[in-house]
């Protein structure tokens, strides 16, 4: 048997390694422990209760308002104690976040190899996204295996010196669990106005906090006041920074509805009644084109380029105006919201997981008849 650790911290973490650690507690060969940085603790909550995945370790390191150096300090001595007391043979763990990085340091500190999960993606910008283009970069060269979603990300690992024969191009294991729960019809609890077109938001990135996110909430209100037939469902983001902004410049507007962070599935059910979409979210740029909706990204770059290439997500930025000229388009043009509303998935074809556990499963066994 071989000791792998799965490590989630963050909604995102949760959503995309649910069908890893499932495939993997299949594998007759693995032994899956699952520890839970709780770097979120509700946000990560939900979707693993959502998965019925239930972690092995807690660190419940979240605290209010979390700042990086505390957070990395804090995560960096609980996952060492632990990695030493479980003593795995190998720690996975996926995307960019600051249980990511550290997850990743520990692993080599400790000797033990890391499989970076959605490896590759790069804006080439360490401002852009903060701090998540550098969490990337340390955890792409601290690991064994990199799982890379496109060939676009597989590119960017070469440029950077990583052996092809280290990379592995899977998919995004995002439209695994994006599948698995959009086949269903869930239940919303958000009463919405069918004679509206519902554009639903979400932003949380720290490069945006301040003027760039106050432009961002001036444009959302500019664009219900200028077209009274949409409404906009805005689950706003429990980090303190975004919640203060959102209730101060969207809130007492009867056509935008501010709610607490959906769960997973009516959240997703939510993309699918959507009519347009406004984020700044990764993950929502990957699901969203695959339920053929059109993204206007609330950033300047994106280590996402391939559905901005399809033409299914535009760059918009943070400019008020901008973002107002963009929605508007969209809002106003038939022609041009069709060429957008195209379902294309260029992150994955919902076997991601599969294709991770088969590089392991020959990585780990090789020699030991499989077990
Ligand atoms: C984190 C990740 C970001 C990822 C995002 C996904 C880092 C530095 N940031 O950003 O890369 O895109 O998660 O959502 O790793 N909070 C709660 N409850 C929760 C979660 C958060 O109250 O369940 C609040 C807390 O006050 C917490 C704050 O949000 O201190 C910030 O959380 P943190 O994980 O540091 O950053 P995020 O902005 O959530
Ligand atoms: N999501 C969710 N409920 C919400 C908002 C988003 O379940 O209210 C999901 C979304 O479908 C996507 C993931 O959370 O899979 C994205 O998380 P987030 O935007 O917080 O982080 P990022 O992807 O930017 O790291």
């Amino acid at each position: 048997m071989k000791h792998i650790l799965c490590i989630v911290g963050t909604r995102p973490e949760g959503i995309k390694m649910a069908p890893l650690i499932k495939a993997l507690k299949r594998e007759p060969w693995a032994r899956v422990t699952v520890l839970a940085t709780a770097q979120h603790r509700d946000l990560l909550d939900q979707v693993l209760a959502l998965f019925d995945i239930v972690p092995d370790v807690d660190l419940d390191i979240m605290r209010p308002n979390q700042a990086l150096p505390e957070l990395t300090a804090r995560l960096v001595m609980a996952l060492d104690e632990k990695f030493g007391e479980l003593a795995p043979d190998v720690v996975l763990a996926q995307g960019d976040t600051t249980t990511v990085m550290t997850a990743a340091l520990v692993a080599f500190y400790r000797r033990i190899p890391f499989g970076h999960v959605e490896a590759g993606l790069r804006t080439h910008d360490l401002d852009n996204p903060f701090p998540e283009e550098m969490n990337r970069l340390v955890a792409g060269h601290l690991a064994r295996w990199h799982f890379v979603p496109t060939q676009r990300s597989r590119q960017n690992l070469l440029r950077e010196g990583i052996s092809d024969a280290a990379i592995h191009v899977t998919g995004n294991t995002v439209i695994d669990a994006l599948l698995e729960v959009a086949a269903t019809e869930w239940p919303l609890d958000i009463p919405l106005d069918a004679s509206k077109r519902l554009v639903l938001v979400t932003a949380h990135r720290r490069e945006n906090f301040g003027e760039p996110f106050r432009a961002v909430c001036r444009a959302i209100r500019q664009l219900v006041d200028l077209y009274p037939d949409i409404e906009v469902v805005y689950p706003v983001h429990p980090n303190p920074n975004v919640r203060a902004t959102a209730h101060e410049l969207l809130g007492n507007h009867s056509r935008i509805r501010l709610c607490q962070p959906l769960d997973y599935a009516p959240f997703v059910e939510i993309q699918k009644r959507a009519y347009l979409i406004l984020t700044d979210s990764g993950g929502v740029q990957e699901e969203a084109p695959a339920l053929g909706k059109p993204v206007l990204v609330l950033r300047t770059e994106t280590e996402r380029p391939e559905a901005v290439d399809e033409g299914v997500v535009r760059l918009v930025g943070t400019d008020e105006a901008c973002i107002v000229a963009e929605a508007s388009q969209l809002l106003e043009n038939e022609a041009a919201y069709r060429a957008m509303a195209r379902g294309v998935s260029p992150y994955g074809d919902g076997h991601a997981a599969c294709r991770i556990v088969d590089v392991l499963r020959d990585a780990l066994c090789a020699g030991a008849g499989g077990a």
